[in-house]
């Protein structure tokens, strides 16, 4: 049992950077993470199923755009992943980044977490110290590892720790990120001694902020994402207003933003994407309606958000029938990620307005997107990728419009302005007016 003296010997060994740590799940969140924990000084094991994703770590070719080749190489002697379970099992420490998507019906999916318990089921745990990080509905650790350590034979806080810390990584964001600790880290555990554990480990790499248990943690996430989701959804409906009276929502915006107190800037755009703001107030609405309650503002904010391409596509086809263009339309897209600055497709609304807009069989659709990785770019083999090296007058002014979806920051916007005959922009990219430049 690991009480009294050897619970202080494994704070002593994850204090001296001693603890051995496992990560599962080797994505946005696991890869950052585990480089994080290799570069405070610790050994970290990878483990991932994606055998992809262990080969390019062992080449030092990153395949995400916010971790460079040469953090990976860094970091080499200190961070190994494989595909092999066992390794896992030398670990003290596991920590588990999986997927928790959504369905179409906007329903939890835990076959991921499912699959890591059943991996863990093959290996001993006793005496680890156990993580969760996953965004899910508040209740989903306690549900999913109680009757594990129950099946394990083991005793929560006493010979096995049990740990959740919500992830808050912002991909692109090159103010606030993991490696630069300037992001405090909401720590929980099942126990006192759990949470203690997880709170040392993490203020290794960041501020901890410790809450009262793991089911305040889980809903602080989704708190923090549905504060998004909603503020999203209330300035995409106040766009249409504002659109009607001739108002440029972003002034206004701007405007309001110089409040010192009481005032949050959010701004309309293209809709909602990646594997946070779309899915995880979804979490809570499942959770919720199981309580008899109806959670109307995130359902009515996912609608809004939601009805962005759609609207989008619509005035693109009034521009062309009043320009009388009714095939054959060329365009290009700019800017497919779902952010600014990240190479993260999943979705993205620039993918639902490229699906409308070919459906429609009217469009010869060119796409400009530097940050998308070449695998995923040959997921698109139906359209044209041309790079930003590329944007000149010649290529620019034989497009009917160019629409900006994302605005990464490696994008000459002047140079698209001054050759394209009309630009649609959903970012307010220009900030002034022009001619051939439309807010949309
Ligand atoms: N991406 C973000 O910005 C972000 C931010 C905060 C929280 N989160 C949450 O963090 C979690 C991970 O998200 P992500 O964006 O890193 O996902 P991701 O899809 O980028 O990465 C997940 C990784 O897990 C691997 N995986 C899947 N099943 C596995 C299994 N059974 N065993 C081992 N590996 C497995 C996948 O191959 C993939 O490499 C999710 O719960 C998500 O909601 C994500």
């Amino acid at each position: 049992m690991l009480k009294n003296k050897n619970l202080n010997n494994f704070k002593k060994k994850i204090f001296n950077k001693k603890a051995k740590i496992s990560i599962m799940g080797l994505g946005y969140v696991g890869l950052p993470l585990a480089l994080s924990f290799a570069k405070s000084g610790y050994y970290v094991h990878g483990y991932d199923i994606d055998n992809f994703k262990i080969q390019s770590i062992k080449k030092d070719n990153s395949y995400i755009s916010s971790v460079s080749n040469y953090y990976l190489a860094k970091y080499k002697k200190k961070f190994k992943s494989s595909s092999n379970i066992n390794h896992v099992e030398n670990s003290d420490i596991i920590i588990i980044c999986v997927p928790t998507p959504i369905n179409e019906k906007k329903l939890p999916i835990l076959s991921h977490v499912k699959d890591v318990m059943d991996k863990l089921s093959t290996i001993k745990v006793k005496d680890k110290l156990v993580i969760f990080e996953c965004t899910s509905y508040p209740g989903t650790t306690e549900e999913y590892f109680l009757p594990f350590i129950k099946k394990k034979r083991l005793i929560i806080g006493s010979n096995i720790f049990l740990g959740y810390s919500p992830e808050r990584e912002d991909p692109g964001n090159k103010k606030f990120s993991l490696e630069k600790k300037n992001i405090p880290k909401i720590v929980s555990g099942y126990t006192a001694d759990c949470l203690s554990l997880t709170r040392l480990l993490y203020s290794k790499i960041s501020n901890t902020i410790s809450v009262e248990n793991i089911k305040t943690a889980e809903f602080t996430k989704l708190l923090e994402n549905i504060y998004r989701t909603v503020n999203i959804g209330l300035i995409n409906e106040l766009k249409k207003v504002s659109d009607k009276m001739n108002i440029n929502i972003f002034d206004a915006v701007n405007a309001a933003k110089t409040k010192p107190f009481g005032y949050q800037p959010f701004y309309p755009g293209p809709g909602v994407g990646g594997h946070c703001i779309p899915v995880d107030p979804f979490f809570l609405t499942w959770k919720a309606k199981k309580l008899g309650i109806d959670t109307k503002f995130i359902k009515l904010s996912g609608q809004i958000n939601d009805q962005r391409p759609k609207l989008i596509t619509n005035k693109l086809n009034r521009y062309l029938i009043k320009n009388k263009r009714y095939k054959n339309i060329k365009c290009l897209i700019i800017g497919i990620a779902y952010k600014k600055d990240c190479d993260d497709l999943r979705l993205s609304p620039a993918l639902k307005i490229i699906d409308i807009l070919d459906k429609s069989k009217k469009y010869k659709i060119n796409i400009l997107d530097d940050e998308i990785s070449k695998k995923a770019k040959s997921n698109f083999n139906k359209f044209n990728f041309i790079s930003k090296k590329k944007i000149n007058k010649k290529n620019l002014s034989k497009y009917d419009f160019c629409l900006i979806v994302t605005d990464h920051s490696n994008v000459n916007y002047e140079i698209i302005r001054k050759y394209s005959k009309m630009v649609f922009d959903t970012r307010n990219v220009y900030k002034k007016k022009y001619r051939n430049v439309s807010l949309i």
